[in-house]
């Protein structure tokens, strides 16, 4: 069994799509263990996007994920990481397949409504960043 971390970004709060969201990790049979909302100040979102330091969009990246409330999830489910990846699409909506959550709902390759962790180590640090084992209903 496999954990992965799912962000609805600013956009997707704002738009209401929390609970469309949520639907298609539903449908798809993915079990939601652990959910919260938060507002990141602009040094949590450059410390959660600390792998992202030296690429030229950082600076926007962090100011756009602190500018609103963000919904956190942890997803559980046999391969999540790459099913939950596969629900997303592709980072840029522009690339993402017909029925992917950016394909329908992302407005640019920064506000792309989603963030789901790339790998099982990102993973394990992402939750980590947000959850303590006992907020996980496993
Ligand atoms: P995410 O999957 O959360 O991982 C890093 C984020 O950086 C990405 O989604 C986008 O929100 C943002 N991002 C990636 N590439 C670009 C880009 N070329 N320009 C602006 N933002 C980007």
């Amino acid at each position: 069994m496999e954990r992965t971390l799912s962000i609805i970004k600013p956009d997707g709060v704002e738009r209401g799509l929390i609970g469309e969201v949520v639907q298609r990790f539903e449908k798809a049979g993915i079990r939601i263990v652990a959910m919260k909302m938060r507002h990141l100040t602009k040094k949590e979102a450059e410390a959660f996007y600390a792998v992202h330091k030296e690429r030229p969009f950082f600076d926007s990246l962090t100011t756009y994920m602190s500018s609103g409330p963000i919904v956190v999830m942890v997803l559980e489910g046999e391969n999540v990481i790459q099913r939950n990846r596969e629900l997303m699409g592709a980072t840029n909506p522009a690339d993402a397949a017909p029925g992917t959550i950016r394909k329908d709902f992302a407005l640019d390759v920064e506000k792309n409504t989603v963030h789901g962790s790339d790998a099982p180590e990102t993973a394990q640090k992402e939750i980590a960043f947000f959850f303590s084992e006992l907020e996980i209903c496993s």
